[in-house]
Formats: structure tokens, sequence, C-alpha cells
């Protein structure tokens, strides 16, 4: 079954502004789908109009085998939703916010046990009765994602998830999602972050002023961005002729360059890792290892350098 069915999708805002425009796309269910695209692109306005919270001006949409907007209310318990900007009570205690969330979305039975649970989840445990005005954004995200997972959603909808976070938080969170994923939930999440793509999504979209490209594994994107060839830079504190020759022996290698250790490797999915294990297998202390350029690299170049 297709968790998401979008066919000619479009949105105008007062007329003039075509914000989606003829959208089509499918996401069956336990996909982890990305929708990918620079700000202003559209995204929000879809994850709207799956929600219900504004109407199509043209197309057809079916959640979880219902019609959108029409049979919305059938599957709202269904689906969780994480905004860009979770909106919480400042003044209430995490615990309470979830309490008054449970509430509103009809979580009465065992209401105390599954918000136990989900601060778990979360990794926010320790941090129930601190005042949500306290919570740093990352923590405030988490918490935004276990009030979306109250209703246990088959399919959860996140806006920008990693937007405004730094590294560790954004691993964080990231690495949460992934999880609800591995059991079992779809996701459908918007971002414009191609890391979060590459870490988490199975499948992904590219969007741009409101159109929405075909559909592609991340596998065949991430290569298609990346082109054939990568360079590794890597900072091996006792490089030696023995970790060379094991560098030497990964298969692709085409050339390494000693000063400054940069490796051209032919692209393909895992490269990294192998490097590093044979130069760890080499007895090499490995202090780093980047990809040059990163990923965001070259899919801005990719995109010609536009942002927009
Ligand atoms: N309520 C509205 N009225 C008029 N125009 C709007 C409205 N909401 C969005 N737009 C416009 O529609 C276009 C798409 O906006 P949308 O928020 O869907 O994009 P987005 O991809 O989510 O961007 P972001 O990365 O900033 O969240 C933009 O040009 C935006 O200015
Ligand atoms: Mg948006």
């Amino acid at each position: 079954m297709n968790a998401i069915e979008v066919q000619g999708l479009t949105k105008r805002y007062k007329k003039s502004v075509v914000a989606v425009e003829d959208a089509s796309f499918t996401v069956p269910q336990g996909t982890a789908f990305g929708l990918l695209g620079p700000i202003g692109a559209g995204k929000s306005s879809i994850i709207n109009m799956l929600l219900n919270f504004i109407r199509p001006s043209a197309g057809t949409i079916k959640t979880l085998d219902r019609e959108i907007p029409a049979q919305f209310h059938e599957v709202r318990h269904r689906i969780g939703y994480l905004p860009e900007r979770p909106g919480f009570y400042g003044n209430f205690s995490a615990e309470r916010n979830l309490r008054f969330f449970a509430n509103l979305s009809d979580v009465r039975e065992e209401r105390e046990e599954k918000i136990k649970k989900l601060f778990k989840l979360a990794g926010l445990e320790g941090k129930e009765t601190t005042l949500v005005r306290a919570y740093s954004l990352g923590d405030r995200k988490r918490l935004g994602i276990a009030a979306a997972m109250l209703n246990e959603p088959e399919l959860l909808i996140l806006d920008e998830p990693s937007t405004g976070l730094d590294p560790q938080g954004r691993r964080d969170i990231m690495a949460l999602i992934h999880e609800l994923n591995v059991h079992d939930v779809t996701l459908f999440l918007a971002t414009h972050n191609v890391r979060d793509i590459a870490e988490i999504c199975d499948v992904v979209a590219t969007m741009r002023a409101g159109h929405v490209a075909a559909p592609t594994t991340t596998k065949d994107f991430v290569a298609d961005v990346r082109g054939k060839t990568v360079q590794l830079e890597a900072d091996i504190a006792n490089i030696n002729e023995r970790i060379l020759q094991a560098i030497r022996s990964v298969k692709g290698v085409k050339s390494i360059q000693c000063e400054g250790l940069k490796i051209s490797l032919e692209y393909r999915p895992g490269i990294n890792e192998d490097v590093n294990y044979v130069i760890t297998r080499a007895g090499g202390r490995l202090r780093s290892l980047h990809e040059s350029p990163s990923l965001e690299e070259a899919y801005v170049r990719k995109m010609g350098g536009r942002t927009r």
C-alpha cells in the first residue's frame, strides 16, 4: 500500500503565487521519503495540504488510502507531524505539555506510561519537569517528535527537522528519526539539507520553484550528485608505506597525492568506510577523513550555485 499518493497537486496563493505546480508522486508504506528543495520551493505548502491545513487549488491527495481533504478526519490520528518550529507552552514543563497534547488528541489510555516511554525514546529522560522555555531548539524538536508520536502514527511528516541545529543536535535528531523508520513508521521529510537525505531517506524527490521531480533512490541520487570521482583527504598520524600500500589496494583508487594525503577514487557507496577500514587495519591512526568536495558542495555545484 502507498502511504501517500499525490496527483497533479497545485497550490496557488492569491491567484498569482504558484507555490506548487502539478506535483505527482507516491510514497510506499515503510519508506523514508525525502522532499529536497531550497527555501521557498514549496515544501511546506505540500505538507500543509497533506495535513489538511490548506486546500489544494487543483489535484488529488490520498493518504493511508483516504481522500484528502474529504476523509481527512478518518486518518488524522494515524498521522504524526513535526512542524519546523514546534509550538509549546514555554511556562509549562515538558511533561505538562505532552499531557496537554495527549488530551487534545484523545490519548487517554495509559497516558502516563506512553508519555514516559516517549521521553525515553526522544532521549529526554530527566528533562520531564524542565520548563519548555529552558529547552534548547534540539530538545524542542525531540519533544516535538515525542508529541507527534503520541498517537503511535503510521506516517510521520517532518518539516525541516534539522534546520537551526548544531552538528551534534542534528546528528541526534537524525538518529532518532531513523530509529522510528526502522520501527516501521513511514517518513515524509522535507529538508533543504542534502545530508539529511543521504543519511536517512531511501527515496528522494527534488523540488524547485513549485516543481517536484520524479523520485529516485537515494543511492542513485547521491551517485549522480557526486559524479564518478571522489577525492578523500585523510589526516593520518603515522603515515607510512604500508598504509599507502593498503590504500592503493582499495578498488577504484585512481591516484594518491602524498602531500596532505589526497586520494582520488571512483565513487561508489560505502567507499569512505572501505578506505577507513584499510587504513585502520594497516595500523594507521586516522585523525580525519573528509570527502572533497563534500556532498553539500557537490550538490550546490550541481544546482549551478543557485540556492533558490
Ligand atoms: N500563505 C501564503 N500566502 C502567499 N504566499 C505564500 C503563502 N505561503 C507560502 N507562500 C509562498 O509560496 C512559496 C512556497 O512556500 P513554502 O513555504 O511552501 O516553501 P518551502 O519550500 O517550505 O520554503 P522554506 O524552506 O522557507 O520553508 C514561497 O514563494 C512563499 O513565499
Ligand atoms: Mg517550509
